[in-house]
């Protein structure tokens, strides 16, 4: 669906976000005329996913086909494919990647050779192209702009941002680690966690899928109530209530067994200490010592 007046967007990478965007800016009226990957086979899929007439093309080709190009490859990969992009014989007049960790900067080749560049990290996991594409809208984007500052691609972070009706974050290019590092707390480390927690489930005598729906109401009504009044107000349990005979208790049974995995022991502990970090914002005259005196004994830090 090629328009008029809009310039051409071609999407380099053709994995999980690169699909899920793309076709999230097709069925908003933008131009997605190609799409670029290594394996072709599955840049046709790809291609298919967004729209019939999207082309599945090489990462060198896709200059070629479009002006604007979001770069949606691993975080390693950028430079590798800026430099595929900047070394093409036809220029780009502006690419955005979305790798959370980096900032513009990686771009740099393709800054040098004229294009205006910048950041646009979705806030969002992305397991499948289909759940992207239903999650994508409404999330908040870190954007950084490119050593060009208040550029044309940070005009079209904007508006993809506008588009999906998410929030902008303006991120510092030095700051993105850090950035980076939260979101993948608040996501996967979420993952990690409830998986520990179906873990001990199981070792409990509860199976897999029995722990999972049964877990399902505690996780989101902890979630949502961390988000709604803040994780302070939200924590309950027994280390905010100072219960230490409790998790002496929960210590011995994870030690006493052998099949537990010692990650998840560890985990326990090191999530435990930051819970009492939390509780003392609450209720800073409680005394937690001994809690957290059990909680270090054992600790791989
Ligand atoms: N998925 C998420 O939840 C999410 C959320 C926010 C931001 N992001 C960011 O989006 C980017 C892509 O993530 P993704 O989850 O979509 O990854 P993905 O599903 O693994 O897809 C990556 C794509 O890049 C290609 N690729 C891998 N290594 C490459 C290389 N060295 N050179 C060229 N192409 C290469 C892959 O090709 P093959 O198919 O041949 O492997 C695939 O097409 C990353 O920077 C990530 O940080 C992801």
């Amino acid at each position: 669906m090629e328009q008029t007046g809009i310039s051409p967007i071609g999407i380099a990478g053709a994995g999980r976000l690169g699909q899920a965007l793309g076709r999230l800016l097709q069925d908003r009226g933008q131009p997605v005329v190609a799409i670029a990957g290594r394996d072709p086979r599955r840049t046709r899929a790809a291609a298919a996913f967004i729209y019939k007439d999207v082309l599945p093309v090489s990462f060198a080709d896709l200059p070629s086909h479009a002006a604007r190009v979001l770069i949606c490859v691993p975080d390693d990969a950028v430079e590798e494919v800026a430099h595929i992009l900047a070394t093409a014989p036809k220029a780009i007049d502006m690419a955005l990647h979305t790798c959370g960790s980096r900032g513009p900067e990686a771009l740099a080749e393709l800054e040098s050779r004229g294009a205006f560049c910048a950041s646009l990290h979705p806030l969002q996991t992305v397991a499948t192209p289909a759940q992207g594409v239903a999650d994508l809208p409404g999330s908040s984007f870190g954007i950084t702009p490119g050593g060009t500052g208040e550029g044309a691609a940070l005009d079209w972070a904007v508006e993809i941002v506008r588009l999906l009706k998410g929030q902008a974050l303006t991120i510092a290019a030095e700051n993105r680690p850090l950035y980076h590092a939260a979101a993948v707390m608040a996501s996967n480390y979420i993952v990690a966690m409830i998986d520990a927690a179906v873990v001990l489930m199981g070792l409990a005598g509860v199976e897999r899928e029995a722990a999972l729906q049964a877990l399902g109401p505690l996780v989101r009504a902890s979630v949502e109530n961390s988000l709604r009044a803040g994780p302070v107000q939200a924590l309950t349990g027994p280390i905010e209530r100072a219960d230490e005979r409790t998790v002496a208790a929960h210590l011995l049974a994870l030690d006493a067994l052998d099949s537990a995995p010692e990650t998840v022991r560890q985990l326990y502990r090191q999530a435990g200490l930051h819970t009492i970090e939390v509780a003392r914002r609450k209720a800073p005259l409680v005394d937690r010592g001994n809690i957290e005196l059990l909680l270090r004994q054992g600790t791989s830090s």
